[in-house]
């Protein structure tokens, strides 16, 4: 599908492009949103608006890279894996970030797939067989600075929290903003709430830390009606449905049905599609997309979700926290004001 510029995606985009573009070594900017709210989508538009031409590179640079905090087959998270992705990428870029719905031509994309190709081949030799930990860390700052890479993107961070009980989550995310600031880099993770874990502890921490929220739509904001109806217009127009307002009209109940989060809703009018498909009907009814629901257990595992990313949000919220205060400062101030009177 291509891309929907719909509005709650527009204003965390913005956000994050004006957080990397302040570029600030040892800082790290956290997107963070429930599962299918399109973070990652978000993270590498960004990224493509920023360094989307690799003609301006220069030969053996690349400006970012990007990898997944996996869980490898042990259960926990292994730094000394991570580091090795990293260096992986650093000499043999998948570049998903900049291919990926990306603009460019045909003939571009081939070309820049020759040549990670080529060195595939070459980092296959090179590539250290056994390495410590330490090492594979040390190998990564220096491939950072002759690589000219200034942005580390990290996916579901939220493994990070997966550790052994002698490691602590914020340990790696400190270990991680001083291999940054060594190194000149600025680190841009993307997880779920339970990542606000990775930092909320420590002030030391939270001072380096930029978040970028990206809710869902929500049937808590007044103000994310509109575009939400906006949103399954556009998505309406996708869609071969057997009424042209279908979508307005079930608008409550696929708000309900999806959590307000984008990819759920996507998914959800696809079900339906395949449903009608199955049927033999090229247009998809209201029935078909009541049958493509989830069943109550996964639907109240989305709510949660999306209950618990609110409240996460209002907690690191600033303009929210000054609401917060304005009311209750009010309050007292209202309460002072009336004692005084006679
Ligand atoms: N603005 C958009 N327009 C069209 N498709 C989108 C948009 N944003 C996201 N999508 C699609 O929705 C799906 C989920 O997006 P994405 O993977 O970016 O979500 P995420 O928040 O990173 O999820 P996760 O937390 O599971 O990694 C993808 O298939 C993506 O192509
Ligand atoms: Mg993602």
């Amino acid at each position: 599908m291509r891309m929907i510029q719909h509005s709650a995606y527009e204003l965390p985009r913005k956000r994050l492009l004006r957080a990397l573009e302040n570029h600030r070594p040892g800082h790290m900017v956290f997107v963070i949103g429930p599962s299918g709210v399109g973070k990652t989508t978000m993270r590498r538009s960004v990224m493509q608006e920023m360094f989307g031409d690799p003609g301006h590179w220069g030969r053996g640079r690349t400006p970012a890279v990007e990898t997944f905090a996996m869980l490898p087959n042990s259960a926990y998270f292994s730094s000394r894996e991570l580091a090795r992705s990293l260096l992986d990428e650093l000499h043999a870029p998948t570049l998903s970030w900049l291919l990926e719905g990306s603009n460019l031509s045909e003939q571009v994309k081939i070309s820049i797939g020759n040549e990670l190709a080529e060195c595939r081949r070459v980092w296959i030799d090179l590539k250290p067989k056994r390495a410590t930990e330490g090492e594979y860390w040390g190998m990564v700052q220096r491939s950072i600075l002759a690589r000219g890479c200034k942005y580390i993107a990290l996916d579901q961070v939220t493994a990070l929290l997966v550790n052994h009980r002698d490691t602590s989550p914020a340990d790696h995310t400190l270990h991680l903003m001083a291999l940054a600031e060594a190194s000149g880099v600025m680190f841009v993770m993307t997880g779920v709430q339970s990542a606000a874990r990775l930092w909320e502890v420590h002030s030391e921490l939270r001072r380096r830390v930029v978040t970028v929220w990206v809710p869902p739509y929500s049937d808590s904001r007044p103000e994310d009606w509109g575009p939400f109806l906006r949103v399954l217009q556009s998505l309406g127009l996708k869609y071969n449905l057997s009424k042209k307002d279908l979508l307005m009209r079930m608008a409550h109940d696929i708000l309900a049905a999806t959590g307000g989060i984008f990819a759920q809703i996507v998914q959800l009018l696809d079900r339906a599609h395949q449903v009608a498909y199955e049927q033999g009907r090229d247009r998809i009814t209201k029935r078909d997309i009541e049958d493509s629901y989830y069943s109550d257990s996964d639907l109240e595992a989305i709510w949660r979700d999306v209950r618990s990313f609110e409240s996460v949000m209002r907690a690191g919220d600033v303009s929210q926290r000054a609401k917060l205060a304005r009311t209750r400062w009010r309050m007292t101030l209202q309460s002072e004001n009336d004692a005084d009177q006679p």
